[in-house]
């Protein structure tokens, strides 16, 4: 039944039903390890042309799902998609990274626009849409967005740094800075509802950055604003589960997601599973945390690798995935090998 919610594994693990199978997706599922990506890409021109056509979007969306047997598309976007309806200038220079229009005063802040009705957030929806139309019955659609910390980082850096000035305007509490944090705060909020509206189940929300936010600063800049987004979100759509993504947080896992309440916690590599297993006592579901690298050093180590990780956590608590974005450099078949194999060790388990 194409409304019946159960029999999506993904849901299932974020609802608490017990799951037909553990599920897996990867963080940057599509992208420039794909042949097939390239190909698209280079017809759309740029990076941000791709993210607003559609068509293109879409395409590309579904590639990794016709190549793997995978649980989740996650919708092809970016996070500096929010600064760019906001009104700054955004390009994706090749073999560079992200150039985003500076924000350092207080009058910077003031000047950025809502997002509301902007034409890349409906490109954005155009392209759930289609995406939803096209998986099956047992895939959900993830949509997402950058946390606060990590996309005010590039705006006050303007490129990918080690986020100086960013901590320096954290330290000192600069006022302007708080207030790009709450206006990011409020547009993610409308973001994400767009995105629901058009058709997302499942959230993620990306803080790549949040270990880098001096400790006693954590709870005031990362855990506050995904909160508040969360909170904001809620409102309206209570049964939309939520993906928390504060990358580098460690043992500070436990305690941050206690007070998000959302309904699970994506743990970078650097932490081993079995040491935050405090989360699922506290009954939010575990992702990751496979090592990106691991899928650079050939399918035998990388499915040693992917064991590792499932004997960690319970399939039915767990969601399969990396702790961090799949590398350039990564061989297709080494991800195709990897997938397999998890779906043959869970079936000599009884999930549960
Ligand atoms: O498949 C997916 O995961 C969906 C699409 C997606 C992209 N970026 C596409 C992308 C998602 C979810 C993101 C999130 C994102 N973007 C994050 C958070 C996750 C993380 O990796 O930490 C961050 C920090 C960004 C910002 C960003 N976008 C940077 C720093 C760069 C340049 C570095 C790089 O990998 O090129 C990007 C570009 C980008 N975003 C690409 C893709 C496929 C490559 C651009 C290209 O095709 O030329």
């Amino acid at each position: 039944m194409a409304d019946d919610p159960a029999g999506k594994p993904l849901l299932d693990v974020l609802k608490k039903r017990q799951p037909d199978r553990r599920p897996i997706w990867f963080m940057r599922q599509a992208g420039r390890y794909l042949p097939e990506y390239i190909e698209v890409r280079r017809k759309a021109g740029s990076f941000l042309d791709l993210c607003y056509s559609p068509a293109l979007a879409a395409e590309v969306t579904l590639q990794p799902l016709r190549r793997y047997d995978l649980d989740a598309a996650i919708i092809f976007a970016d996070i500096l998609v929010v600064p760019h309806a906001m009104g700054l200038k955004v390009e994706f220079v090749e073999n560079e990274g992200p150039s985003v229009q500076l924000v350092e005063c207080a009058a910077d802040v003031e000047r950025l626009s809502g997002l509301k009705d902007s034409a890349q957030i409906q490109a954005v929806c155009e392209s759930i849409g289609r995406v939803r139309n096209e998986i099956a019955n047992h895939q959900v659609v993830i949509g997402f967005c950058g946390a606060p910390w990590t996309v005010a980082s590039y705006m006050v850096e303007g490129r990918s740094s080690e986020r100086l000035r960013a901590k320096l305007a954290v330290l000192r509490k600069e006022k302007w800075f708080d207030g790009l944090i709450q206006r990011l705060v409020e547009e993610s909020i409308v973001y994400l509802k767009a995105q629901i509206r058009a058709g997302v189940e499942v959230l993620q929300i990306f803080d790549s950055w949040a270990g880098d936010v001096p400790v006693d600063h954590r709870d005031r800049v990362v855990v506050e604003p995904i909160r508040q987004i969360v909170e904001g979100v809620r409102a309206e759509h209570p049964d939309v589960p939520v993906i928390a993504f504060p990358r580098g947080l460690g043992a500070g896992h436990i305690d941050a997601a206690g007070r998000l309440g959302v309904e699970a916690v994506s743990v970078e590599s650097e932490t081993r599973l079995a040491d935050v297993a405090g989360l699922i006592e506290a009954g939010c579901a575990v992702q990751g945390n496979l090592d990106p690298i691991a899928l650079l050093a050939g399918s035998e180590i990388a499915k040693e690798a992917a064991s590792a990780v499932l004997r960690q956590v319970p399939a039915h608590r767990h969601i399969f995935n990396l702790g961090h974005g799949i590398r350039q450099q990564t061989d297709p078949h080494v991800v195709a090998d990897v997938v397999s194999h998890i779906r043959m060790q869970d079936r000599d388990i009884s999930i549960g």
